[in-house]
């Protein structure tokens, strides 16, 4: 596996494989590998048998609302080399804040995401879309991708990362790959190993929510629905933000379970002071 800290270098190495058209699969991540990382990039590399899997590790300071956040975020960038040449990496780029950002480059991007950037984390984390926006398209034109791989955990932000590469008719096909998760059902992410063990045993909680909540469509309305979501979330320790059921093609907020073909239930929630998000189609 190559290592490159230069988007030139990187670039370099992949001319070959853009001369001959040759598929490439990107999977962006900021580092604190866990399986459901390296689920994407056996995708890649294994199941859609791109001739070429790339990884990227940056810890992208755009994105984070709060600069505590940010000073917290774990990194373990030699543990996380070892895991991705092991899953069949090729490439890492991990470059610095100036090669992703350099003085004089325009990297903002102003797109109305309209509901897919207002409701849950885009209402919640201010400013956080923005910087996802940013650095996936800029990620997007180093590294000229022909797929990108996101996990679903992340699903509000995989919409918005589809309505920009379709704003900016980037020839890229947006692969959504599913959660993966502990035996207990907590979602696998980078911020668990920063639960306390008390935490930890708690979290299971929000999968069991979750799960509930598909059950409970059926008898109570939408709104008794999230009441008894967040009750339960509160009721063994947790601090809910939100537990919202939304369209799952557009996001936008439901009412009604007949409001929606697909719908998404999204949560987020406090265990302790760790921020935890979750979600499942219902
Ligand atoms: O999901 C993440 O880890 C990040 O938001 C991403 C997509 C790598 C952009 O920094």
């Amino acid at each position: 596996m190559y290592l490159f800290k230069r988007v030139r270098d990187l670039q370099a190495f992949l001319q070959p494989f853009y001369d001959k058209n040759r598929p490439i699969g990107f999977i962006p991540t900021m580092g604190a590998l866990h399986d459901g990382h390296l689920s994407l990039v056996r995708t890649s590399s294994k199941v859609a048998n791109n001739v070429c899997t790339i990884a990227s590790i940056f810890v992208n300071p755009t994105q984070f609302n709060e600069s505590s956040d940010l000073e917290k975020y774990p990194r373990t960038p030699a543990e996380d080399l070892i895991k991705l040449a092991k899953a069949g990496c090729q490439a890492v780029l991990m470059p610095s804040v100036e090669e992703v950002y350099p003085s004089g480059l325009n990297t903002k991007v102003e797109i109305d995401f309209s509901k897919l950037g207002s409701v849950m984390e885009g209402a919640h984390r201010p400013g956080h879309f923005e910087g996802v926006a940013e650095v996936v398209k800029r990620l997007l034109e180093i590294v000229q991708p022909t797929h990108l791989y996101m996990g679903q955990k992340d699903y509000q932000q995989v919409l918005i990362v589809r309505k920009l590469v379709e704003t900016f008719k980037m020839p890229i096909s947006v692969e959504m790959c599913p959660i993966i998760r502990e035996k207990d059902g907590l979602a696998m992410s980078s911020r668990n190993i920063r639960l306390t063990p008390d935490y930890r045993a708690k979290a299971p909680i929000i999968y069991k929510t979750l799960q509930d909540a598909k059950n409970w469509i059926q008898a109570v309305s939408i709104d008794e629905l999230s009441q008894k979501a967040l009750s339960q979330l509160e009721a063994e320790g947790l601090r809910p933000e939100y537990f919202q059921l939304a369209n799952a093609q557009t996001l936008e907020l439901i009412a009604d379970q007949n409001d929606a073909k697909q719908i998404v239930a999204c949560v987020a929630a406090w265990a302790g002071d760790v921020r935890l998000i979750d979600n499942m189609i219902i």
